[in-house]
């Protein structure tokens, strides 16, 4: 699908898409297209139900007058509370209805609206990442699909007087879609095509945009004493890696921030075996480490002014004759032994090592993991709002406001002493699972931040629930969301550039 700006003319074809405010008050545009329609639109209006409310769209055909295909009217809402995802859900919005009517190309006009605290350039930057956004699908493996059950649009172009400031504002914006479907991509793939060495054949590719890679392999990981980390990969015929991606867009002098995230390609739950139904949901256990990678491409290709380490803990968790037993204990990088008395409470193990290598190798004042950790976060916050913990107020809040920015909300669970005596033990410093099944997210939580050094700033997201949506949503669509990449990437230009 290719997004692009001009100026206003009339389209000769296709379809046009045009804004009414609330209450049913037309924009520059559609009144005077209704002009040249002879009233048809405001007639249409009239007729339905359709108020320019937020999220609600009319659609009329055949318009006589006008050449196009038809008009779709989408709904703004009020101007003064026009905010960020709003902008972004229109042009998604938009891309759904056009493929839903077997439309090609839609020519969006955006004007200038009185009372909105954003220019139309601004607006319409907004609407085009929404849009291709939305217009993500993941077919590479469908070999045989009839042309009418494909998407059909294939151009979008954004009209406003102001394009070339619109392709301007849009640039980055793009350079964060690009983010945001390499996580969709490797998140979606099957166990079998994206274990850890495939995964890291996918970050050599951002090294062209200028990220520095480092990649650990079993004997260098032994070497340093990752023995958490081993333990879960070595039942799997797939040998783990540690991915290490650097990007130095900042001062020399200042430390990075640090992203970690739970790479765990397919989830058996090892000895502990999970149940088979649902299994296959197991292929995105290592979304964590996907929004990483996303990340650091859309840090580096919009070449980010600050420094940022993401590190990925890739391992495949299976059961078999050199599997991890439950009873095991194994010493982790940090010198802490572990009871592992649940081979499928692994992603904690991973980041466990994971966490600490960061800490020692890159000295981040600010490191922030994400895991599907816990189907526990899925019962607490369902599928909306991922989990957030953290050691401190200040990070908490820095990451709920960009959440909320972008839409991607998070909530925070707390921390404390009584959660974490849970994973006292007798036979070595800690085990990897709590006494019962209380709290079992926080408990998990409690075992990460046992790896993290005083004086970090940390917090962890627990996007188990988030990961994958199961419906299609306006910038969204059904499948790998990427949660935590848009949110991240706006963490970073809120607190660390400028
Ligand atoms: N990857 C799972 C968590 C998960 C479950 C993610 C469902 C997405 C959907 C994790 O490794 C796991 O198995 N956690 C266990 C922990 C338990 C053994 C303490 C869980 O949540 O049941
Ligand atoms: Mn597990
Ligand atoms: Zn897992």
């Amino acid at each position: 699908m290719k997004i692009s700006f001009s100026a206003p003319s009339l389209p000769k074809s296709g379809a046009i898409a045009v804004g009414v405010l609330d209450d049913r008050k037309l924009t520059p545009s559609a009144a005077e297209l209704d002009k040249t329609a002879g009233g048809a639109l405001s007639r249409a209006i009239k007729a339905s139900r359709f108020k320019g409310k937020k999220g609600q769209h009319l659609e009329v055909l055949a318009v006589a007058g006008l050449e196009a295909s038809r008009v779709l009217l989408f709904g703004m809402g009020k101007a003064e509370e026009l905010g960020d995802t709003d902008l972004d859900e229109v042009g998604g919005s938009i891309v759904a209805k056009m493929n839903e009517a077997g439309e090609k190309e839609v020519a969006v006009y955006v004007d200038e609206i009185k009372g909105t605290a954003k220019t139309s350039a601004e607006r319409a930057a907004r609407h085009a990442f929404g849009a291709r956004l939305r217009g993500y699908r993941f077919d590479r493996h469908k070999t045989k699909e009839e042309a009418d059950s494909k998407p059909s649009l294939s151009k979008v172009t954004f009209m406003l007087e102001d394009h070339a400031d619109a392709k301007k504002a849009y640039k980055p914006l793009d350079k964060v879609t690009e983010g945001v479907f390499l996580t969709r991509d490797v998140v979606s793939e099957p166990a079998n095509l994206m274990y850890p060495e495939t995964f890291v054949n996918e970050a050599k590719k951002l090294e062209k945009l200028g990220v520095e890679l480092e990649v650990l392999d079993e004997k260098d990981m032994k070497k340093l004493g990752m023995g958490s980390l081993l333990c879960v990969s070595q039942g799997s015929e797939r040998p783990p890696r540690l991915l290490i991606m650097r990007w130095k867009g900042g001062k020399g002098k200042d430390a990075p921030v640090a992203f970690v995230g739970k790479g765990v390609t397919f989830d058996t739950g090892g000895i502990s075996l999970k149940p088979a139904a649902g299994m296959e949901d197991m292929k995105w256990d290592m979304a964590g480490a996907g929004v990483v990678l996303g990340l650091m491409k859309a840090l580096a290709g919009r070449k980010a002014k600050m420094n940022a380490v993401g590190v990925c803990g890739l391992v495949e968790n299976m059961p078999s004759g050199k599997a991890t037993r439950p009873g095991d204990i194994v010493k982790s990088m940090s010198g802490q032994t572990i009871e592992v008395l649940n081979t499928d409470a692994e992603g904690r193990l991973v980041l466990a090592d994971a966490l600490w290598y960061v800490q020692e190798t890159d000295k981040p004042n600010v490191v922030i993991d994400l895991a599907t950790l816990t189907g526990a976060i899925i019962v607490a916050l369902g599928s909306e709002t991922a989990g957030l913990f953290s050691n401190s107020d200040e990070l908490a809040g820095r990451l709920t406001d960009a959440g909320k920015a972008v839409g991607e909300p998070i909530w925070r669970l707390p921390l404390g002493e009584t959660y974490d005596k849970q994973l006292d033990c007798d036979a070595a410093d800690m085990k990897n699972i709590g006494g019962n099944r209380e709290a079992g997210s926080i408990v998990a939580a409690q075992f990460l931040q046992r790896f993290i050094k005083k004086d970090v700033e940390w917090a962890h997201l627990d996007i188990a629930g988030v990961t994958w949506s199961k419906k299609d949503k306006p910038t969204v669509p059904k499948g790998s969301t990427a949660f935590g990449v848009r949110l991240l990437e706006r963490f970073v230009t809120e607190n660390y550039e400028n």
